[in-house]
């Protein structure tokens, strides 16, 4: 069987087709449609429509039929546009450091931090990474999200990169839930690499990219431009090497230091993601540039530090988008529509807005066309709540949990 029908009275459907990919949406640009159903062949939405109506068309192509009678408000399934969720061990220590005084960077300088992550990750084997993974975005996806990205960055070595990125690879076939890998090496300059920063640079730009390309292991690449990491100058010749193997750009910029987001701009990067530290002048200039701004919720609750400034972003014109960054060090909650909820809250983003962020919006920071939205021809990745009113999804902080979450069009939570 490879069609489906889930067939409402759906008390309200939010397609969210007709909402821009830039800039600050309206509270009542949400479209509501009332009385729906979906449906889906091979994995696409076929067809949305009046859920008498559609009752027939599923009933004479023979879909496997759902009825569900309860009222429900269906959106897009959540997209997770950043995550590292691929490590070994915990940073607990690193937490408690923190919140008795001392800072992310004095921890990293100190030898904690990613370097912490990176060792331990070193000693895991690919299984073991896999089984990580698979278990951190089974709960993902108990709260909604479909398709998740998935960082290396705790390798640090052209094997151990390799191998992070493996583990991505195996863990999709124990999983309904799509992961986008994006090659993170240039994370941190690693503590016993013996040269400069500038040679590490060249050992990925020629010996790595090229083995993940060939491997198909990732179409992505990320770097982490911060004191103390990479600055600008570093990533340059970096950037262009992974631009001539087309490579799609990410970066990790502007979180403590500015810089990064100008970079990401220079080099056409797909998302310019934290942004916590971005002033009027970064703000400006994403706002008038085709870079997918990422905030970050997770990373500020994680450091008990200022959200991005999203509401600034917005009203400058940029596309925000919002993920959960889960991992081990800055961001160990994991917990995307909590933390959406939570920077919708904060910095007054209105429900539009926060679901464009977890939706259509991260589906364009991962360069992805064909999901987001709830539209005839786009993929069946649903996340349907018990409730009539769409409002309550935000306004609960993620304590309303999914009563369906479908993946092409197949129920896959619970
Ligand atoms: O997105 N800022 C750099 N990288 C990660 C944190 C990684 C870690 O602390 O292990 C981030 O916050
Ligand atoms: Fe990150």
């Amino acid at each position: 069987m490879n069609t489906y029908a889930y067939i409402g009275p759906f008390t309200e459907l939010l397609p969210m087709d007709a909402l821009s990919l830039k800039g600050g949406l309206r509270e009542e640009s949400l479209k509501v449609l009332h009385h729906q159903g979906i449906l889906v062949k091979d994995g696409t939405i076929l067809e949305i429509d009046d859920h008498s109506r559609l009752i027939s068309k599923a009933r004479e192509v023979g879909a496997e039929i759902t009825i569900i009678d309860i009222p429900v408000v269906a959106l897009p399934g959540f997209i997770d546009c950043h995550t590292h969720i691929c490590f070994s061990g915990s940073r607990a220590g690193d937490y408690a450091l923190r919140n008795a005084g001392s800072t992310y960077l004095e921890i990293s300088k100190a030898g904690g931090g990613i370097w912490d992550t990176v060792t331990k990750t070193r000693q895991a084997s690919e299984e073991e990474l896999t089984l990580g993974i698979v278990a951190r975005a089974e709960k993902h996806l108990a709260q909604g999200v479909t398709t998740m990205e998935v960082k290396s960055g705790y390798g640090l070595q052209v094997e151990e990169e390799l191998k992070m990125l493996r583990a991505i690879r195996n863990a999709r076939a124990s999983l309904s839930v799509d992961l986008v890998s994006t090659c993170l090496a240039a994370h941190m300059l690693p503590r016993d690499f013996k040269g400069s920063r500038k040679e590490y640079l060249e050992v990925l730009g020629e010996e790595l990219l090229p083995k993940i390309k060939a491997e198909g292991l990732s179409k992505r690449v990320d770097a982490f431009i911060e004191e103390g990491a990479f600055s600008p100058s570093d990533i340059i010749p970096y950037f262009k090497k992974a631009r001539a193997l087309c490579f799609d750009i990410t970066v990790h910029a502007d979180q403590f230091t500015t810089g990064g987001s100008q970079v990401a701009i220079d080099y056409q990067a797909i998302s310019a993601d934290h942004l916590e530290a971005s002033t009027s002048k970064e703000i400006a200039a994403l706002g008038s540039s085709n870079v997918v701004a990422v905030a970050l919720p997770g990373a500020s609750l994680g450091l008990g530090c200022g959200f991005a400034p999203a509401r600034d972003l917005l009203d400058a014109g940029a596309s925000l988008a919002i993920a959960s960054d889960h991992n081990p060090g800055s961001a160990p909650m994991g917990q995307l529509l909590t933390q959406a909820a939570i920077l919708g809250a904060m910095q007054k983003l209105n429900t539009a807005e926060v679901f464009a962020g977890i939706t259509f919006r991260a589906a364009a920071a991962l360069n992805l066309h064909d999901r987001g939205v709830l539209a005839k021809g786009k993929l069946a990745d649903l996340v349907l709540f018990p409730t009539s009113d769409h409002r309550e999804i935000l306004y609960h902080q993620g304590s309303l949990q999914p009563m369906y979450t479908i993946k092409r069009g197949k129920v896959i939570y619970p």
